[in-house]
């Protein structure tokens, strides 16, 4: 907890719109007519278990910054899906028939998902998308810019490969699961620069973003390449990072090629320090979390001059046009960048990412 609570003062100075009250939700300067006071239920429904971002951040973090906008009377009733599209539609069930107030769904499949957001709305419960844009009528969108961040994995990529990369260097990639948005906008920012540069040798799209698929998917590519005819690796995210890398340990690869991934995981982080893994893409949780339980309090209170102010960028989902939104920017998160990300942000601590495995390592970079 003291680590979240770290983090949240931290990024609460990076909204520094929130310093001036434009989007205080608590400030009583905005609300015209508010539909709710204090005692406010927010659902929550995340994707995933797999992946460590969601119960360590999103979730303990939206719940402290709600409790703080409502003076400790909100709740928020957290469900997560692990990774089951139709229990995810039963959790959203659930909480239509709870009656919260509002939701913030982060959809396993943003596609299927679609009939039951119209519910919700039917039943007069607003849904705001939380990183993943669900299809359906949803009032508004909070996510990172998730092309930037398939830009930022592949221009690194290109880094790493030196300035003697070119087409003859095979890279593989491994992307996220297909039913989840950000994975095609991750993709497509990354073939913005790799294409034409270098050869895509075998290109993947995960089930569900599971370790162990990737694992699978890299042993299927290492067969068909070559296990010493691999440039680079793009993996889409760290977990899936990991299991590129136990792949090519297991071929018996000794020297690991460049290999990126996303999330800052804190196994990541290590695997950077410790040069098994070239990068991974730095998403500040609570700027995004934080957001979020912003928008969603201000939207129940119907202070909607705070609410517009929060969500200023517009998207169009395959069902909905201009919808209002906030994208939180990303950056690379590389040996040299790791006190300016995670450790800047108090995401963790030198402590628990320097522990004696990777203390060298660290040493070496400065981190002690
Ligand atoms: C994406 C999300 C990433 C990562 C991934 C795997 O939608 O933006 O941060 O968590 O899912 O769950």
């Amino acid at each position: 907890m003291r680590r979240i609570a770290i983090a949240v003062a931290a990024s609460t100075m990076t909204l520094s719109l929130a310093g001036c009250g434009v989007l205080d939700a608590t400030g009583d300067g905005a609300s015209a007519s508010p539909t709710k006071g204090d005692d406010v239920t927010i659902g929550l429904l995340l994707p995933e278990k797999a992946n460590t971002r969601y119960d360590k951040f999103d979730y303990p973090i939206i719940k402290n910054k709600v409790a703080e906008l409502t003076h400790k009377k909100g709740k928020v009733e957290y469900a997560n899906a692990d990774a089951d599209a139709a229990r995810q539609a039963g959790q959203l069930q659930q909480m239509i028939d709870d009656k919260v107030d509002v939701i913030l769904l982060d959809a396993v499949d943003s596609h299927a998902i679609a009939g039951q957001v119209k519910k919700a709305k039917d039943a007069g419960i607003p849904v705001i998308a939380y990183d993943r844009l669900a299809e359906g009528p949803i009032d508004a969108y909070i996510s990172f810019d998730n092309e930037l961040v398939g830009e930022v994995q592949g221009r690194s990529l290109l880094e790493a490969l030196g300035s003697n990369a070119d087409t003859s260097d095979k890279v593989v990639m491994v992307n996220g699961s297909p039913t989840d948005p950000n994975a095609k906008q991750f993709k497509q920012g990354a073939l913005s620069e790799l294409n034409g540069k270098v050869t895509l040798a075998d290109t993947f799209d995960t089930p569900d973003w599971k370790p162990e698929n990737a694992q699978a998917e890299m042993t299927e590519a290492i067969n068909k390449i070559g296990k010493n005819n691999i440039a680079g690796v793009y993996a889409a995210n760290d977990g899936m990072a990991g299991g590129v890398i136990k792949a090519l340990k297991a071929a018996g690869v000794t020297s690991l090629p460049p290999i990126t991934g996303q999330d800052s995981e804190l196994d990541a982080v290590q695997r950077v320090i410790g040069g098994e893994q070239y990068m991974s893409v730095y998403k500040s949780y609570p700027d995004e979390a934080e957001a979020a339980a912003q928008m969603a309090v201000t939207k129940v209170q119907g202070k909607d001059i705070q609410f517009d102010a929060l969500t200023q960028d517009k998207v169009d989902s395959p069902t909905a046009k201009d919808i209002p939104s906030k994208l939180v920017q990303v950056s690379a998160l590389t040996k040299d960048s790791i006190k300016d990300t995670v450790l800047a942000d108090g995401i963790y601590t030198i402590g628990e990412i320097c522990t004696p495995k990777y203390k060298a390592a660290c040493a070496a970079i400065g981190l002690k």
